[in-house]
């Protein structure tokens, strides 16, 4: 059976809202809101690979050194894969007298002349090699994950918290370039994990600044306590990424116990559900719904192009985690797709928002994109029955006037220019993805609420403001003079803060923008937006434009 879901009657859109508020900025200042108007370019989500779903305990040096080969010669590298990443069970908790870690000699022996077994930075070496980059794994607690095992016995004592310092330090000294840091120990322990994060993100700052040698920092509380209101930018991170929520699966290991294990396509999506909150995701601060198992036991190769398609829409992470030697022909298409991971890397830095839903299962997700009048859309067919969707210009932001034309980004292929809308049959558990590009619909220009002159350094608000959709991109005009990004804390109406980060933008004189989404929770010209500086001087923010 087809249902045919194309009805204006049927379809459930963002709550539209009035639009009051009109400023617009025209006349001498026209030049001016054009440069205030110049994207700057936010860090991407991570790519990579991790050893805990297809390796977990049983890594060593002979596993990433396989993998890290395996990355450059099947193609991910040069897709932009680079990250490898070694997870849990490269430890197992014995330090020295000192209180150093101590690893197991033989799991990481020397690789090349010179080097000493034990010493982490040989198989550091060995991927920057490669032309890749390094990640490792820790915990914030006393103990870690190894104090419950998937495979093999229980060890103690697997976790930083106590050593901080010295940890980072050792990682960073090492040459790593990343560091997860779960929370078995401090769940355990009932710490407060925004208080403990940022403790590690300071340490690994002091870290990077004593060697001159930066260290990515990846958070996994699996999203237990709302890490969407503290994690960006916790503790002064400069870009970082967070879980959301539990594993997909519980690793798969050839030839151990539990080697019949599968990932489940409901697990992917309720991974993806659970990471959707645009409003914490931006200027580089990412939710991450877990590493992929695209290529992993148990899902289809239309299920892998959908979970793929899901991670990049989300600007998720992509970590891949299936074991990289062994990659199917298809599962290596979907992974390495130029088209489908430029939307994850989009230089916006924005999470796609559910725009339409019909019925229930049906749903339209859009993605903004730098490239002004580009969205990416995926149609979502969670039901038991092939359908068809469609999606409506009005619905993703453009102007419902002039044609857009629509890419398939799977096929590789232009379906050509249409009005107003386009409609595609989707089958049952799979996914639609596309490229719109059409014409940008009207922002509404607000500037500072009574404020004159320069605005450095004090707190900067936005009243009367109103936007057509509860879940609305906001461009932020801004310059910052400095080297270095600087940190403004922004309060919606009583909503909780999020910090955004901005780069740089070369001079006082020389404006730009970055994007986020707010959540406007009150109707009509009655939201509230107020900027407070972290870090400065430099941050001069000058206006905002609403969807
Ligand atoms: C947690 C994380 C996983 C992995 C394991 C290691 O469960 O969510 O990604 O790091 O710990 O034990």
């Amino acid at each position: 059976m087809q249902k045919i879901q194309d009805s204006r009657c049927t379809r459930i859109t963002r709550a539209v809202f009035q639009v009051f508020a009109v400023m617009f900025l025209a006349g001498p200042g026209a030049m001016q809101a054009a440069s205030a108007q110049r994207p700057i370019a936010v860090p991407p989500p991570p790519m990579g690979w991790s050893s805990w779903n297809s390796f977990s305990n049983t890594v060593d040096a002979k596993v990433i050194m396989g993998q890290a080969k395996a990355m450059v010669a099947n193609g991910m590298a040069k897709a932009g894969y680079q990250y490898v990443n070694i997870d849990e069970g490269w430890w197992l908790g014995q330090r020295d007298a000192e209180g150093n870690i101590v690893v197991d000699a033989k799991a990481w022996p020397a690789l090349a002349q010179g080097e000493r077994a034990g010493d982490m930075a040989n198989i550091v070496r060995y991927i920057h090699g490669l032309g890749l980059k390094a990640g490792i794994y820790t915990d914030a607690g006393m103990d870690g994950c190894s104090l419950y095992p998937d495979l093999g016995p229980a060890y103690q004592h697997v976790g930083s918290e106590g050593h901080y310092e010295q940890d980072f330090l050792q990682f960073a000294r090492w040459g790593f370039d990343y560091v997860k840091v779960d929370w078995c120990g401090g769940d355990k322990e009932k710490l407060d994990p925004a208080v403990q994060y940022a403790e590690v993100a300071r340490a690994i700052g002091r870290a990077e600044a004593a060697t001159g040698h930066r260290l990515y920092f990846s958070i996994c509380e699996w999203g237990n306590n709302s890490p969407w209101t503290w994690a960006p930018n916790v503790g002064g991170a400069p870009a970082n990424i967070w879980r959301t929520s539990g594993d997909i699966v519980a690793p798969i290991v050839p030839h151990e116990k539990f080697s019949g294990r599968l990932a489940s396509f409901p697990g992917v999506l309720s991974n993806f559900d659970h990471g959707i909150h645009p409003e914490a995701e931006h200027t580089g601060f990412y939710n991450d719904p877990d590493m992929m198992v695209v290529g992993m036991p148990g899902l289809t190769d239309a299920q892998n192009r959908v979970h793929m398609s899901l991670w990049a829409i989300s600007a998720a992470p992509l970590l891949a985690g299936a074991d990289l030697t062994t990659l199917s022909d298809a599962t290596l298409a979907t992974f390495t797709n130029p088209e489908v991971i430029a939307v994850d890397q989009d230089s916006l830095g924005l999470q796609a928002v559910k725009v339409a839903s019909y019925g229930d299962g049906l749903e339209v997700w859009s993605k903004a994109l730098s490239t002004p009048g580009e969205r990416a859309v995926l149609l979502l067919n969670r039901t038991g029955d092939p359908a068809s969707i469609a999606v409506h210009w009005s619905d993703l932001g453009l102007t419902d006037s002039s044609p857009a034309s629509v890419r398939d980004l799977w096929a590789r292929k232009d379906l050509g220019s249409f009005n107003s809308s386009y409609s595609a049959t989707v089958q049952s558990n799979d996914a639609a993805m596309f490229i719109v590009h059409g014409s940008e619909g009207k922002l509404t220009t607000y500037t500072p609420a009574g404020a004159v002159g320069v605005r450095k350094d004090q707190e900067v608000s936005f009243t009367n403001v109103s936007s057509r959709v509860r879940e609305a991109r906001v461009r932020i005009s801004y310059t910052n003079a400095d080297q270095a990004p600087r940190i403004a804390e922004l309060r919606v109406n009583g909503q909780i803060a999020t910090r955004i980060a901005f780069p740089p933008t070369g001079s006082d004189s020389t404006a730009g923008a970055v994007w986020i989404e707010a959540i406007f929770d009150r109707e009509g010209a009655n939201n509230v937006l107020s900027f407070s500086p972290i870090s400065g001087p430099g941050l001069s923010i000058d206006s905002i434009a609403v969807e």
